[in-house]
């Protein structure tokens, strides 16, 4: 969709303590009252760190082999609605989960643990979350920010990093966000917590691993037919789970699925702003156990 009018890029506000834009706070009273459904499955990630894939990873496992049809008419963001959005262009997030007709029901959330709907703890719903290391995190969304008209002006990379290590991107500080849904996970059994560079180290053992908090067992050549499709080059050219439909992604600027790899940051991280990096993530990440792999 070519030569649309688009609204200006939004702005950025504090929400709650977390840095938002209208898009995803405008429809705030429906997202918050939202009543989520015991067997619901919710996709929990900052923003960039593996989000489509595991989508498309459950999509498949659910459905590729009831609904085939599925993988070929609809977008990836339909068939797993984006909870908090409302993007004008298509109903808000929360409509399309109440419309969804699939049992289970496939929801994605950036929103950071907080801020997640009561609901979905009361119905104490299954809950994958998937991490990806700071590095490469930042790098892929200062490309998807620069590609998105939907998200803010992104700026030049210095001045991306140093507003991604002030936690003023949009869903906030990444240092909270994976921090916060790892205390959680700490209490909460429903929490699968999930690390994009194991998926790329070994989507097989990944896809294992969610199989059996699912309680799913398919076939080896069931499992074999999802690996094959979630596979990044797969996924590239398909025009279903590749974000091509979506008319405010600028694909000619970067496209969404860039590269799909671990430690692309050495692309762009400079040696100094690398060491600065290291050293202001020792001081954030000081009180957790939690430890990511910026190479595999
Ligand atoms: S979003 O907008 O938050 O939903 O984005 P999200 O899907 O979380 O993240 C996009 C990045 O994930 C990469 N990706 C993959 N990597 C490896 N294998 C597969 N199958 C795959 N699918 C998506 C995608 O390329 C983006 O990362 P970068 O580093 O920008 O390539």
């Amino acid at each position: 969709m070519e030569n649309m009018e688009l609204p200006p890029r939004p702005k950025l506000f504090d929400f709650h303590g977390v840095s938002m834009t209208h898009y995803f706070t405008d429809n705030w009273e429906n997202i918050q009252n939202f009543q989520a459904r015991p067997d619901d499955i919710l996709i929990a990630t900052y923003p960039k760190a593996g989000t489509t894939w595991v989508s498309y990873i459950l999509d498949l496992l659910y459905f590729g082999q009831t609904a085939p049809e599925r993988q070929t008419s609809l977008p990836i963001y339909e068939r797993v609605p984006f909870l908090e959005s409302d993007f004008h262009i298509l109903p808000p997030g929360t409509e399309l989960a109440d419309k969804l007709s699939t049992s289970p029901r496939l929801i994605k959330t950036h929103l950071p643990v907080q801020l997640v709907p009561k609901s979905f703890w009361e119905q104490n719903c299954r809950i994958v979350y998937v991490a990806r290391n700071a590095k490469d995190n930042a790098v892929s969304y200062f490309h998807f920010d620069r590609m998105n008209q939907a998200e803010p002006e992104p700026g030049d990379w210095n001045n991306f990093l140093q507003r991604f290590m002030d936690g003023k991107m949009v869903f906030g500080s990444w240092y909270d966000h994976v921090t916060g849904w790892w205390e959680k996970k700490q209490t909460h059994s429903k929490i699968l917590y999930l690390f994009y560079e194991d998926m790329v180290e070994d989507t097989g053992r990944e896809l294992d691993r969610l199989c059996s908090f699912l309680g799913l067992s398919p076939s080896t050549e069931e499992k074999e037919r999802v690996r094959g499709g979630v596979q990044f080059d797969t996924m590239k050219k398909n025009s279903m789970a590749n974000y091509s439909t979506d008319p405010v992604m600028d694909f000619k600027i970067s496209p969404f699925m860039r590269k799909g790899k671990v430690g692309d940051w050495k692309n762009h991280f400079t040696v100094a702003q690398s060491e600065q990096f290291d050293e202001d993530y020792k001081k954030k990440m000081e009180n957790t156990q939690l430890r990511f792999r910026t190479t595999i």
